[in-house]
């Protein structure tokens, strides 16, 4: 709670720093943002997704229970307790190739790095790199993201392309903001290779040995 706010909680972590987007993030939306698998590894062994903070999420050696109660709290805010479904990614032959044009269009590589982070690149000017996104965002928080940052993550540096959704000012797909938006989604959850975090590893049961 000293460096996240969570429904309107905590967060002292910001008084401390004079730009909102060099604290930790919220994490009211974290339930409908990640996924849970995702966000289980990740409490066990976190790595860095914003290289722009100055600190650093611990590692918290928590066991499996108390892991598992923060992942259902993070799920009841949004309401998202088992979000197990399909997500039916359209082929590249379909809406990816207006999604890729769009992603560069857009210069979403302006700020995403997608691998190594370019020498020239400022830390301020720094995104998640988005090879992460199959394995770690929910499909339909992507969309909700794109449409409109600022309302999840106040004071975000993520662009807002659509301020007038479903309206668009670029002509891909008939100008439909919709369309583009899913497009660009399902283009970037073609991407792999991201860093993830540590599976957590097998536990072994000695068997008897008599
Ligand atoms: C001016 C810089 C900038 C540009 C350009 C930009 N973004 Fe972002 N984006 C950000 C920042 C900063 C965040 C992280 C916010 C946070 O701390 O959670 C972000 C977060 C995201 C996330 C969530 C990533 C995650 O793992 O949490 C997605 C998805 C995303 N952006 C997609 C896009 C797409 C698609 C485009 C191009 C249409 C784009 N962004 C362009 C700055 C940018």
């Amino acid at each position: 709670m000293a460096c996240h706010t969570i429904e309107g909680n905590g967060g002292d972590y910001q008084k401390l720093v004079a730009d909102p987007t060099l604290a930790p993030p919220l994490l009211t939306p974290e339930g409908s943002k990640v996924q849970p698998d995702w966000l289980y590894a990740f409490l066990r062994g976190p790595i860095t997704i914003r290289p722009w903070l100055n600190v650093r999420m611990p590692t918290f050696g928590l066991g499996d229970a108390p892991l598992n109660d923060v992942i259902h709290y993070f799920e009841a805010i949004p309401n998202q307790i088992a979000p197990f479904r399909t997500h039916e990614v359209i082929r590249a032959s379909s809406e990816t190739a207006p999604g890729k044009e769009l992603f560069e269009l857009l210069r979403c590589q302006q700020c995403h790095v997608l691998g190594a982070v370019p020498k020239d690149q400022p830390a301020a000017n720094l995104a998640p790199d988005l090879r992460m996104a199959v394995d770690r965002l929910q499909p339909d928080w992507i969309v909700e993201w794109m449409k409109a940052p600022l309302k999840i993550q106040p004071g975000t540096r993520m662009p807002q392309f659509w301020p007038n959704y479903p309206k668009s000012d670029f002509p891909q797909l008939g100008a439909d903001g919709d369309r583009q938006i899913r497009a660009i989604r399902d283009y970037l959850l073609t991407f792999r290779g991201g860093p993830s975090p540590r599976r957590p590893s097998e536990t072994v049961i000695a068997a008897a040995s008599n």
